[in-house]
């Protein structure tokens, strides 16, 4: 049963109780035709919608508010169970939508002399809770259908800023050349126009460094090209130059095409450490039969520039490198010890080491670096003092392969060097590879 029929039943039941005070008061089985009575009788049975029946202690009818059943005899069975009990009783048939209900009529002494029936069609009611529950589903429906297209706006609007970021980005990628972009409207938005700011300057300088290199290998791929071109050209133009001629001329070309190996040679190297440092092949390795392999390689050249090379005792150290982009690194360092001495000169070659690092020094007694040029020796090409850059070869690689060999095994390198004192490197390597 739900609620608002049991809501029904209670308000009949209180009203019912109230008038069958009122009947045994006014001894209404003994004075049926009782106005006050009769009309509330009528009253209640049209307010609830409802029938009444009286029936006395033989269970005859003696009031139908329909007047059908009057003078009948009534047996039902809460009628019977009424009598015999002088309790009142109460059912609801759910399938006729009716409430029945019967009330005791008791006299002074307390038996029972009569009944009063009521039935109640709860029709009504059952229909009401109907209509309310489809307006209600109904309310819900535009309450959802409202929240939707609030929603639907709502979260347009919100999300406009970060479309305009989207919109900035796809701008910056089709190529129009804006400085940055700024979409002020929320911090969030801020925070990615500016991590994406930073990740465009970052592209930008990487272009240009990109573009730089390549004019830069350009420029040293063709200085040599050029020279040949112009050694061969010069004796194309004459007849019937001497022999000797000849040979020097082919002794130049030769050099200009050793110098071009170099260069090319020295880039590959360098695109090689331009990998991710994946591509180092790490073993453990003992050092000192790494350094004193270079050292083996160089002696003749050294002897040629008559350059002493002195090489300190070394400590037994093991350590996680890559042999092969170390051994570049090391070489340059005493390559350029020997180029850029003075005659007689030496070069010294020590190594120590601690519980975490060795350190390589390569120390010279040659022309040294000039103080401004110290920060420029490691970028690609840079050759120092034009004055001896002319008469001493290289491609302005060497130190630039030497670093990132050393950065790549996240080690250190630093210079010190005097004019027409010396020069001295030291490299700090990690004796444990870190990833
Ligand atoms: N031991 C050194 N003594 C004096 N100058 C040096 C020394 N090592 C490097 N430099 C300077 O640094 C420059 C860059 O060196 P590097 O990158 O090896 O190129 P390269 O040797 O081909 O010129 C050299 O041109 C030279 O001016
Ligand atoms: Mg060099």
């Amino acid at each position: 049963m739900n609620r608002a029929v049991s809501l029904r039943e209670s308000s009949v039941k209180n009203q019912c109780e109230i008038l069958c005070k009122s009947l045994e008061t006014e001894g209404y089985l003994d004075n049926l035709d009782s106005p006050t009575i009769n009309s509330e009788l009528s009253l209640l049975s049209n307010v609830y919608n409802g029938r009444i029946l009286i029936a006395d202690s033989d269970f005859r009818v003696v009031k139908d508010t329909y007047d059908v059943d009057t003078g009948k005899t009534s047996v039902s069975k809460e009628v019977v169970s009424t009598f015999t009990t002088g309790k009142g009783t109460s059912s609801y048939d759910d399938r006729n939508a009716y409430i029945l209900m019967t009330f005791p009529l008791l006299t002074a002494s307390g038996r029972v002399e009569g009944v009063m029936l009521i039935s109640i069609s709860t029709n009504e009611i059952v229909q009401n809770t109907r209509i309310l529950e489809r307006q209600g589903l109904i309310v819900i429906v535009l309450a959802l259908l409202f929240v939707l297209i609030i929603g639907y706006f709502l979260s347009g609007w919100l999300v406009k800023p970060f479309m305009r970021v989207t919109h900035a980005i796809e701008d910056v990628t089709d190529g129009y050349e804006d400085e940055a972009i700024s979409v002020p409207d929320y911090t969030e938005t801020v925070a990615i126009t500016t991590a994406f700011n930073q990740m465009l300057s970052r592209v930008r300088a990487m272009d240009n460094s990109r573009q730089e290199f390549v004019s830069n290998v350009s420029h040293e791929l063709k200085t040599p090209l050029t020279s040949m071109k112009v050694l061969a050209d010069s004796l194309n133009g004459q007849e019937g130059l001497p022999v000797e001629i000849y040979q020097e001329f082919m002794q130049d070309i030769t050099q200009e095409i050793d110098r071009e190996n170099k260069i090319i040679s020295d880039l590959l190297s360098m695109v090689r450490l331009d990998k991710k440092a994946a591509a180092l092949n790490i073993e453990r390795c003992y050092i000192p039969n790494l350094i004193e392999g270079i050292i083996k390689r160089l002696r003749p050249i050294a002897t040629k520039n008559h350059i002493t090379l002195l090489v300190e005792p070394m400590p037994d150290v093991y350590a996680e490198v890559d042999e092969s982009k170390l051994s570049l690194a090391f070489s340059n360092l005493i390559e350029n010890g020997i180029k850029y001495n003075v005659e007689g000169g030496w070069v010294r070659i020590s190594m120590t080491a601690d519980h975490k690092y060795f350190y390589v020094t390569v120390a010279d007694c040659g022309v040294g670096i000039p103080a401004d040029q110290q920060d420029h020796i490691y970028e690609r090409f840079y050759r120092g003092d034009k004055s001896h850059s002319t008469t001493i070869e290289g491609t302005g690689l060497g130190l630039a392969i030497a670093r990132s060999a050393i950065v790549l095994h996240r080690g250190v390198i630093k210079v010190n060097s005097k004019v027409n004192e010396g020069t001295t490197f030291q490299v700090r390597i990690p004796l444990k590879h870190q990833k």
